[in-house]
């Protein structure tokens, strides 16, 4: 059986539309009618006409579809799939930190699961991050689950207070500056591209920081002939298929999420002709969780 004929046929058939992030594996984005970062994949979800939407990512990214469009059917091809990032952020800690500053603004990443989001006020992602918080009047805010991204804005905001959760990526946290080093020494004039998931000893090495489409735009119109990529090794994918002539280095210590990998062709192709792993929520909990997306897309798309 040729997997990705039969996956082509079913989505027509079916109607349904394949999104897929920026750090599936290449086939996955090969075949997938949309691939982006988490806030343009939100968007597009979101914004479909198709009712049947099937999300190659990881859980937290389809919940968030879900939230945001009660009426489709959302399925998630690697039920079990999820970030460990999301899943740090606990809700009791959380609760703690509201009582301990109870003026504080609550602002999470989409990285998040929907307990957090319910009590949430708005979520953010790398690429909207620092247009909505322009839009937040609150100087005090908690922020969570990722410390590095946390203080990334922060950085941009010195005159709030922020209280960072003590979350992080394990993909990107464990990347260190010699790792970088170690290939800017033996090709100074390649640019460094940062996603904001790593620490701040890496970020400052950074040409660019930015989300995963961000960094992809970047390389793209950037007039550099080579990049040494720091995030999750996905992105290469669409980096060399736009700039096929340009050279994009990525780390010897390998950036995997493995997470993100649970996705293949297999999956794809059950989830889509079965209808299975669909994306249930407890209606409640979907209605608290609702205000801090619609918020997301009210003040990241003006
Ligand atoms: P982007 O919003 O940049 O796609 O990032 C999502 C993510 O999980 C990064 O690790
Ligand atoms: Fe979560 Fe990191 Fe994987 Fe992104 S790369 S999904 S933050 S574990």
């Amino acid at each position: 059986m040729n997997l990705v004929e039969e996956i082509k046929k079913l989505k027509k058939e079916k109607g349904a539309l394949i999104l897929a992030h920026l750090y599936q594996r290449p086939e996955i984005q090969e075949i997938a009618d949309i691939t982006g970062d988490s806030y343009f994949l939100s968007k597009k979800a979101l914004e479909s006409s198709s009712n049947l939407i099937v999300f190659c990512g990881v859980r937290f990214m389809a919940e968030s579809a879900k939230i945001l469009s009660p009426h489709k059917k959302i399925l998630l091809p690697a039920e079990e799939s999820r970030c460990p990032m999301a899943d740090m952020a606990l809700i009791d800690r959380l609760e703690d930190l509201k009582k301990e500053h109870p003026k504080a603004k609550i602002i999470s990443y989409i990285n998040t699961n929907l307990d957090i989001k319910a009590v949430s006020d708005v979520c953010v992602t790398s690429s909207s991050a620092l247009k909505i918080m322009n839009n937040i009047k609150e100087e005090e805010i908690i922020f969570l689950p990722d410390r590095n991204l946390g203080e990334f804005i922060a950085e941009h905001f010195p005159n709030k207070k922020f209280i960072l959760y003590q979350g992080f990526c394990p993909t990107h946290e464990r990347v260190e500056p010699w790792d970088i080093t170690e290939l800017t020494e033996k090709h100074p004039t390649y640019e460094v591209l940062v996603h904001p998931e790593c620490k701040k000893e890496v970020r400052d090495l950074a040409s660019f920081i930015g989300s995963t489409s961000e960094i992809i735009n970047y390389a793209t119109n950037s007039p550099s002939k080579g990049f040494v990529v720091v995030t999750e090794e996905g992105v290469l994918y669409q980096m060399k298929l736009k700039n096929p002539d340009k050279e994009f280095l990525p780390l010897n210590n390998s950036m995997i999420c493995p997470n993100m990998k649970m996705t293949n062709l297999q999956k794809l192709y059950d989830c889509l002709l079965n209808e299975s792993n669909e994306i249930i929520i407890d209606e409640e909990m979907r209605l608290k969780a609702h205000r801090a997306l619609e918020n997301m897309h009210k003040l990241g798309d003006d």
